[in-house]
């Protein structure tokens, strides 16, 4: 039996689920890998954790340092979160030669630069599984099952608070903030959901799963965010008479120009696999040279799927330091180096809702405006005014069209004296 000692950073919501993963777990972890997880030392700031987990003296500590300076540490597993105190620790334990286990999305979205070298210089493995996806072994599929293909497209739904919100605003018909205040209470969303909401939370996760899938350095700052808050009921049902289910994307493109990630709402249609993927549950297609088009699906945060994804890479990191390994130093390398191109540049096909005069004469205006910027129209519905007066709801569907060009006719078409208000465009992506 060959034995590794971890040392835990962090123990709140997936700290203490793997805590209890490994308590209770750890004979079939053996028995399936021959590996036992020995939990040498877990940290946290607050000392009510140990007797909360019922953790062994000498286990729990409250100072992080006794974690990242114990010699006899294999793999620092960090669970802090954030990037404040999570960069130092996780930096100091490389440079100690320690083997990094982390599930820190934001750390890695914005400190790959820094992290990724030193694991090289130090000859230390990094297991992030659990950064991307919960419980879903995306990375791994990136890294390993698909190691001998090329990786051109990814279509997420990476955020599982976002994706609850949008399906009960979906199934139930009501606006952004009761959805939110369900999904607070049900326990789904953060007090301060701000990072999901806006698209913030899928930004770091694509931009790790760009980076590793295109093995290029994806600037997190240049990709493009547009999170959920303004959506409208009104939007999603008009949309659903052209067939279409709202769902906050995360997507990452290779082209011949380059590389395209963003995150923002989009309209997909209601017979993709994508559009059946609802409450907190996330979703990553994956389009690939030979294999084609793949899905993987499932529980994307919470306690017990994420500290699963953990225990994985854990396991794996064990069977190699345990045994006669040679280092692999192109595990985390971005050999490519591949422009990233302004979300301006993207096409789709947009869904438009104007608040226009019911005259003669206004919609050919918009649709003047339109075809002037070489955006063709496919579609349009009028609908019935919600409030009294001479403004209805007009709803266009186009072809597909470049971005810049849209966001121009956009703001022509709104700055019309006949025209007013509340306006809005959705990308619709045909995946
Ligand atoms: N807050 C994230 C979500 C989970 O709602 O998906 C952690 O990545």
């Amino acid at each position: 039996m060959k034995k590794v000692n971890i040392g835990i950073l962090g123990l709140g919501t997936i700290g203490s689920g793997l805590y209890r993963l490994i308590m209770k777990n750890r004979e079939l972890i053996r028995n399936k890998s021959g590996i036992d997880i020995n939990i040498k030392k877990a940290s946290d700031l607050n000392p009510e954790k140990k007797d909360e987990l019922n953790i062994d003296d000498g286990v729990f500590t409250t100072s992080s340092d006794d974690v990242v300076m114990d010699d006899e540490i294999d793999i620092v597993v960090e669970l802090i979160g954030g990037t404040a105190v999570a960069r130092d620790l996780v930096k100091k334990a490389i440079e100690r030669k320690k083997h990094i286990v982390t599930a820190n999305k934001a750390l890695l979205a914005r400190f790959k630069n820094e992290i990724f070298p030193m694991l090289v210089e130090n000859r230390v493995e990094l297991g992030c599984e659990a950064s991307v996806g919960g419980g879903i072994p995306i990375i791994r599929t990136l890294k390993e099952a698909l190691v001998g293909d090329s990786i051109y497209k990814i279509v997420g739904i990476l955020n599982g608070t976002t994706n609850f919100i949008l399906t009960k605003m979906v199934k139930e018909g009501i606006d952004f903030e009761s959805a939110l205040r369900t999904a607070q209470e049900m326990g789904f969303a953060e007090a301060d959901p701000t990072l999901d909401i806006s698209g913030g939370d899928a930004k770091h996760k694509i931009t790790i799963l760009a980076s590793l899938a295109f093995n290029t350095d994806v600037d997190m700052d240049r990709v493009y965010t547009e999170g959920i808050e303004s959506i409208e009921p009104k939007d999603i049902r008009f949309s659903m008479e052209f067939g279409f289910v709202l769902k906050l994307l995360a997507i990452a493109e290779k082209k011949d120009s380059g590389i395209m990630v963003r995150v923002h709402p989009a309209l997909i249609s209601s017979s993709s696999p994508l559009a059946a993927v609802n409450w907190e549950d996330n979703a990553i297609m994956v389009y690939s040279e030979f294999l084609g088009k793949s899905m993987y699906y499932g529980k994307g945060a919470g306690a017990k799927p994420t500290s699963s994804a953990v225990v994985a890479n854990i396991v794996d990191i064990a069977l190699k330091i345990k045994s006669n390994y040679e280092y692999n130093s192109k595990a985390y390398s971005f050999f490519n180096n591949l422009h990233q191109l302004d979300f301006n540049e993207s096409e789709a096909r947009y869904y438009f809702r104007f608040n226009a005069l019911d005259r003669p004469g206004i919609l050919s205006k918009i649709s003047g405006i339109l075809g002037k910027n070489n955006i063709s129209i496919a579609s349009v519905i009028q609908k019935e005014s919600e409030e009294e007066g001479e403004y209805v709801p007009l709803v266009m569907l186009t072809h597909r069209a470049l971005e810049a060009n849209v966001k121009k006719a956009f703001e022509e078409i709104v700055n019309l004296k006949e025209v007013k208000g509340d306006n809005k465009f959705i990308r619709v992506i045909d995946e």
